[in-house]
């Protein structure tokens, strides 16, 4: 039986992607750094830190931890200008119905974001009175692809693991919630992921009878 349903917020509940990679892309123009449209899908879920370190790449070396820091924050100042523009009209097509079906089934609802930003965003989608739990970047020291995120979230809502579905658009997303031990929900294309236990193309698509079959036969 699902108690929880975990949900990740940047690519489930509204796209963000394109805010982070227009706010990475700006910084880097400004800073001489190579940066291209092409390398922003690997960065999908990872925390701002590990994003700023697949953009260095092997330049890495030649940047202070100072350096680090004032580029982190000024792509963060980038991003906070987009964000603040949004309202209840960005949330992805089938987010709020995903939420009244888990709600009528009984389950109690949690965001677990890499985030720093989460907040802001929910606040700004006028959704976070919704939520039983919330789980940013701030909750926890390891970031997805670990499982302390949604370990977090599902010890907050008071449910062991197994009793906690878990819904992510990104590969380090479901890495993490398999690694918690929840029924880990995908949403995109196959070749990202692949080993979620349950797949669907987009959030319009989910299928809770579905996600609640397949939960039973595992
Ligand atoms: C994730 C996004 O939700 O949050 C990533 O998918 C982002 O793209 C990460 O880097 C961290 O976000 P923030 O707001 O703390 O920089
Ligand atoms: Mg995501």
């Amino acid at each position: 039986e699902m108690e929880g349903a975990i949900l990740d917020l940047d690519g489930v509940i509204t796209d963000t992607a394109e805010f982070h990679f227009l706010s990475w892309k700006r910084m880097a123009e400004e800073e001489g750094i190579e940066f291209e449209r092409e390398d922003n899908e690997k960065l999908r879920g990872l925390s701002r830190r590990h994003s700023l370190e697949l953009i260095l790449g092997e330049r890495i070396d030649e940047f202070s931890e100072d350096e680090m820091e004032r580029l982190m924050s000024k792509k963060n100042s980038y991003y906070q200008e987009r964000i603040a523009e949004m309202d209840e009209d960005d949330m992805l097509p089938g987010a709020r119905e995903l939420m009244e079906e888990c709600r009528e089934r009984g389950m109690q609802l949690a965001i677990a974001s890499a985030s720093k930003n989460a907040r802001i965003v929910l606040e700004n989608l006028g959704i976070t009175s919704e939520f039983e739990a919330i789980s940013d970047g701030y909750s926890v020291k390891n970031p997805k692809p670990a499982p302390d995120l949604f370990l977090h979230t599902a010890d907050k809502l008071g449910l062991s693991a197994e009793k906690c579905l878990v819904v992510e658009d990104a590969e380090s997303g479901i890495d993490g919630a398999l690694k918690a031990g929840m029924m880990a929900v995908g949403v995109g294309p196959e070749d990202r992921l692949d080993h979620a236990h349950i797949r669907f193309d987009s959030v319009e698509d989910v299928d809770l009878d579905e996600i609640i079959e397949r939960d039973e036969n595992l």
